[in-house]
């Protein structure tokens, strides 16, 4: 199994890009031999929107810090920028000869992002997914974490790699494995705090609104404290939630913290208030949340550590990545 992932480096962790994608990433890295999984930072991709540069730099050190912090461990998986790995650019070159235009006008993400202005996107959104395709077949991955949103993508990466096979490939001998998306069945869907029904999201205007990796014990419990609710008490099954999205965010939370399900809170605080649960949710945050907080701040400010991290995976992954590559050169026909 190979299992190649990227995230963008946007900064600024939330618990909602916690309980979404690091979790899992790092329970692939514990369920799985060392060295089988490869997690970057796609900032490459992160150009393809408007952006100020000082702080994708900054938010790409940043985000290095918190994987670390939330358990991504550089000796047993392979951590890297993907700018320190040109492969990445080289091979989208090559991939553009084979991605056509017609599947890249499918992509709905392209579409939501364009919106009504495509004429005036950058190219790179527009090969995003190209690129996307790059990071996972470099490295013939097996399995690519994501969430569903990503699937078309994912999709997208399984017929470049087909036609790419099929054009310049013998049938006994193909290049690029396909990859399958792996999307976590349980993947909490974690929302604001003052709005059960919007995204927790890095871009809500109220920070009240989410939980982040660098918030204290003090802001944590405060923030649990005035999260919005309703003034039922907890109903004792999941069918009483129904209408509650406040109440369900709450307790899809605790029970995604506490590794439980949401039956087994709703078993232990069924009937009780929220004046009873929310200290009970504040306390459980806190004693998981700590440690990764301790961690991310300690080395959030150790530039040389972070640096060293970087280069010891951009080394390893252009490594694996060589071989794919030269194959690629070789088998459209050019002189390297
Ligand atoms: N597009 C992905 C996202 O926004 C990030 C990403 C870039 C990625 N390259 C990838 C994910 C390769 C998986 C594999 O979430």
């Amino acid at each position: 199994m190979r299992i190649v992932s990227g995230i963008q480096p946007t900064g600024n962790l939330h618990l909602g890009n916690y309980l979404g994608a690091i979790r899992n990433w790092v329970r692939m890295q514990d369920e799985h031999p060392a060295g089988s999984c490869l997690y970057f930072l796609a900032d490459l991709h992160a150009i393809s929107m408007p952006h100020v540069p000082a702080e994708l730099s900054a938010n790409t050190r940043e985000m290095v810090a918190a994987l670390v912090a939330c358990g991504i461990d550089p000796a047993r998986s392979v951590l890297f920028n993907q700018t320190q790995v040109p492969e990445h650019a080289q091979m989208q070159w090559l991939l553009n000869g084979t991605a056509r235009m017609g599947w890249l006008n499918r992509m709905t993400q392209w579409k939501d992002k364009a919106g009504k202005n495509r004429e005036g996107q950058s190219v790179a959104l527009f090969t995003y997914p190209v690129l996307q395709a790059a990071d996972v077949l470099l490295y013939q991955a097996t399995h690519v974490p994501v969430g569903e949103d990503q699937k078309q993508h994912l999709e997208l990466a399984r017929d470049i790699a087909q036609k790419f096979n099929n054009d310049f490939c013998t049938e006994d001998a193909p290049l690029f494995t396909l990859p399958d998306p792996m999307i976590p069945p349980e993947a909490a869907r974690i929302m604001s705090l003052r709005d059960g029904s919007a995204k927790m999201s890095k871009s809500d205007p109220s920070d009240m609104s989410r939980i982040n990796l660098t918030d204290d014990a003090d802001t944590l419990m405060n923030k649990v404290k005035k999260a919005k609710t309703d003034p039922e008490p907890l109903p004792s099954d999941k069918d009483g939630l129904a209408g509650r999205p406040e109440a369900a965010n709450l307790v899809g939370i605790y029970a995604a913290m506490a590794g439980s399900s949401v039956e087994q809170v709703l078993a232990e605080f069924g009937g009780q208030g929220f004046g009873r649960f929310k200290p009970a949710l504040g306390d459980l945050l806190v004693a998981k949340l700590a440690p990764i907080n301790d961690r991310f701040v300690a080395l959030r400010q150790d530039r040389a550590a972070l640096d060293a991290i970087l280069r010891a995976g951009a080394n390893r992954a252009r490594e694996l990545a060589a071989p794919t590559l030269a194959a690629a050169y070789d088998a459209l026909g050019l002189v390297r």
